[in-house]
């Protein structure tokens, strides 16, 4: 589902460049539960930036589902982007002026579904992660975990193919961390939706069954671990 051959990014800065990610090559099959350590400042953000077809890389080829994501226009890319990427954010990137349902609703209304299914759409999910009685809240009304469960009720409203976490647990407590890893997980498991996550905590990182690493701009892959008693 994600094929990425020699990908690199060099961002300019004031006249001087940085290296924020070597060329690196990967790929994952759909339904794959991926996730992604390293330092802050390491590139992770900016790797899935170029997944997500947000930023173009300086080198390489990003392909997902088959589409060479920098090779179609920004339309054709932001509405692909919308169609089969879902994000999710570590400061949750609501829409401020706009309820708890109306940010769910977002993404379908960006695609024109009929109004009332979009909001039955968006109710359903709210119920699903505890938040009916929070449906009309706008976000600085709520709760850090009641934000993100906005938040990814909104990623999931169209069921992407795939799901870019970039440390969507870093701002939360115990609960609301175990009930987004819980609901990351349902999707892959439930959906086969592919989920790629960065992370901060390395007890869910272990828990993944492929785990990258950047250092320095650098991608590594740790292989997975001898399965002794199987042996
Ligand atoms: N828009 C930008 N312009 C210039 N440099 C950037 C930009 N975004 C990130 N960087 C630099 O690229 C490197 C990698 O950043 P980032 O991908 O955000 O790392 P991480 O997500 O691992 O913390 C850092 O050195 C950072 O300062
Ligand atoms: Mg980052």
């Amino acid at each position: 589902m994600i094929q990425i051959e020699n990908v690199s990014k060099e961002y300019q800065r004031r006249g001087r460049s940085v290296t924020a990610l070597q060329p690196a090559t990967l790929s994952v099959e759909q339904g794959e539960f991926v996730s992604i350590v390293g330092p802050s400042g390491s590139g992770k953000t900016t790797l899935l930036s170029m997944l997500g077809g947000m930023l173009a890389p300086t080198s390489g080829t990003v392909m997902v589902l088959g589409e060479n994501l920098y090779q179609l226009d920004v339309s054709a890319r932001s509405r692909f982007r919308n169609e089969k990427i879902g994000f999710v954010f570590q400061n949750f990137n609501l829409v401020p002026w706009l309820t708890a349902l109306e940010n769910v609703q977002l993404p379908l209304t960006i695609g024109r579904a009929e109004a009332a299914v979009q909001r039955n759409r968006a109710l359903e999910l709210l119920e699903r992660f505890g938040l009916a009685d929070r449906a009309d809240h706008k976000p600085s009304e709520l709760s850090a975990g009641q934000q993100q469960r906005v938040a990814l009720a909104r990623t999931l409203i169209s069921t992407p193919r795939l799901i870019l976490a970039d440390e969507p647990t870093g701002n939360l407590d115990p609960d609301s961390r175990a009930m987004v890893m819980e609901t990351l997980r349902e999707c892959q498991k439930q959906f086969d939706q592919t989920v790629i996550l960065v992370t901060h905590d390395s007890s869910i990182a272990e828990s993944a069954e492929r785990k990258l690493r950047i250092t320095e701009g650098v991608l590594t892959e740790e292989q997975p671990r001898l399965n002794v008693a199987s042996a």
